[in-house]
C-alpha cells in the first residue's frame, strides 16, 4: 500500500521493493524498477505472487501482565458485569495483585508467548502499556519487561505509562493522593527511558477528567505525547479533554458523542477501535463509525491484549471483528492496523510502504487484501521482514 494511492489499498500489481539497510529504497511496478537500483542489488527474492503489506502495528496492548482472569469470565457469564466485578475489588485489581507478585523473569516468560503469537501474524511494531503495577517499583518492572521483549525478539516496542489505570488497594478512597503518586512516578520512569507516551483510564470506575488532566499536564511538561482510554463505558468527556492536549489517540469510544468526534478531528487524534473488548464484554453499543468517518477521524484497530476485557493475541481476528461488528470495510480495517496505527503511536517512519520508510513488511499467501480480514482463525502469513531482515 502507498500513501494517497488512487487504487483500492494502493495495490500495485507485479510490484518490486528495493531495500537498503532497514529502509525501503524504492517501490513500484517491477517494470519501472530503475536500472541502477537493479544493478546495485546484491540479493534478489522472488515473492512468488505473495501479497505484501506493511508490517502490522498493534497500537494498543496491555501485553505484560501476570496471571489471568478466567474466573471472572465465569462470573460474568453467570450474570456479573465488568463494572460489578471491578467495584467488588476484582477486575484490574486482581491483575495488579498477580503482576506485583511476579518477578521480572516470570513476567517476561508469561508475556513472551503472547508477543510471539502476535508476531506470528505479521506484527512488527507493538505498543505495550503499564498499568498493572501501580507503584514505581512495579510499573518500572512492567516497562522494563516491555523493553526487554524488544531486545529479545525482532519487533519494535513502544511503551506507554498507564499509571492512572486503576486505584491500587493501598490508596482506596484516596484517588487524588494516588494521582499525586502517578505524578511522582512519571518523571522517574521517564528518566529511566521507559516512557514513550502517557495514557489514563478516564471512566466512572477509574479516574475523572480533572484527575486525568493532572496526568496530561505532567506529560506535557515532560514533552511526552498522551493517549486516553475514553468513553468505553460512558460518555465522560474524555475525548474532548484528550483532544485539548493534542492526544495521539482516543481509544475504545463506544460512547463517543459528536462533540468528542469533532474535537478529535481538530486535534488530529486517531480513534483506536478495540472490537475484542467490545465482543468479550458482550457490549452492544458500537462506536460511532459513521460519525468518525464524517468528521474525518482516522481509525485504527488493535487487540487491546489484556486479561480482563480482551484476552486476545490475534490482530487478524480483530480486523475481521472490526468489519463484522463495527462495519469497517476491509480496506479501513487494514489501514487501521498499518497506517493509522502508526499515527496512533506518533510514528512517521512506518505503516505504509514508501521509499525512505522502514522496511517492515509481510508476505501473505492470499490473492486479495480482503482475505486478511475475511477469514477467521486462519493465518496466511508466509514471511515477515523487520527492518530489512527476515524475522
Ligand atoms: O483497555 N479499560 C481499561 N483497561 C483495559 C482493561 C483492563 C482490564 O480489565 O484488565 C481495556 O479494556
Ligand atoms: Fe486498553
Amino acid at each position: 500500500m502507498q500513501r494517497d494511492a488512487p487504487v483500492p489499498y494502493g495495490l500495485i500489481e507485479d510490484a518490486a521493493i528495493a531495500v537498503e539497510g532497514d529502509r525501503i529504497a524504492w517501490i513500484g511496478r517491477r517494470q519501472d524498477l530503475p536500472k541502477n537500483v537493479e544493478a546495485n542489488c546484491n540479493r534478489h527474492h522472488d515473492a512468488r505472487g505473495a501479497l505484501v503489506t506493511p508490517g502490522l502495528i498493534d497500537c494498543h496492548t496491555h501485553l505484560v501482565y501476570g496471571g489471568d482472569r478466567a474466573h471472572e469470565f465465569e462470573l460474568r457469564l453467570g450474570g456479573a458485569s465488568y463494572e460489578d466485578i471491578a467495584r467488588a475489588g476484582g477486575g484490574i485489581a486482581s491483575t495488579v495483585k498477580a503482576t506485583r507478585a511476579a518477578s521480572e523473569a516470570e513476567l517476561l516468560a508469561q508475556s513472551l508467548p503472547r508477543l510471539r503469537a502476535l508476531m506470528g501474524e505479521g506484527v512488527t511494531t507493538i505498543e505495550i502499556k503499564s498499568g498493572y503495577g501501580l507503584s514505581l517499583e512495579h510499573e518500572a518492572k512492567t516497562l522494563r519487561v516491555a523493553r526487554t521483549l524488544a531486545e529479545q525478539e525482532p519487533v519494535d516496542v513502544r511503551t506507554t505509562f498507564l499509571g492512572a489505570h486503576a486505584l491500587p488497594p493501598e490508596f482506596a478512597g484516596r484517588a487524588d493522593d494516588y494521582i499525586d503518586e502517578v505524578l511522582a512516578m512519571l518523571p522517574a520512569l521517564h528518566e529511566q527511558g521507559l516512557v514513550d507516551a502517557v495514557d489514563a483510564f478516564c471512566e466512572r470506575i477509574a479516574f475523572s477528567t480533572a484527575q486525568t488532566e493532572r496526568v496530561f499536564e505532567a506529560a506535557r511538561k515532560l514533552g511526552l505525547p498522551v493517549k486516553l482510554h475514553a468513553e468505553q463505558l460512558s460518555d465522560s468527556g474524555g475525548a474532548q479533554l484528550a483532544a485539548r492536549y493534542g492526544a495521539l489517540s482516543c481509544d475504545h469510544l463506544e460512547w463517543l458523542g459528536e462533540e468528542g468526534a469533532a474535537a478529535m478531528a481538530r486535534a488530529g487524534s486517531v480513534a483506536v477501535l478495540l472490537p475484542g473488548a467490545f465482543y468479550f464484554l458482550r457490549d452492544t453499543r458500537v462506536p460511532p463509525i459513521t460519525m468518525l468517518r464524517e468528521h474525518g477521524v482516522p481509525m485504527a484497530v488493535s487487540t487491546d491484549c489484556n486479561p480482563g476485557s480482551s484476552p486476545c493475541t490475534s490482530l487478524l481476528l480483530m480486523l475481521n471483528m472490526a468489519c463484522t461488528l463495527f462495519r469497517l470495510t476491509p480496506q479501513e480495517a487494514l489501514a487501521g492496523a498499518t497506517r493509522n496505527a502508526a499515527q496512533a503511536l506518533g510514528l512517521k517512519d512506518r505503516g505504509v510502504l514508501s521509499p525512505g520508510l522502514r522496511a517492515d513488511f509481510v508476505l501473505w499467501d492470499v490473492e486479495q487484501p480482503a482475505q486478511l480480514s475475511y477469514a477467521m482463525g486462519s493465518n496466511p502469513r508466509r514471511q515477515t521482514v523487520h527492518g530489512g531482515r527476515p524475522a
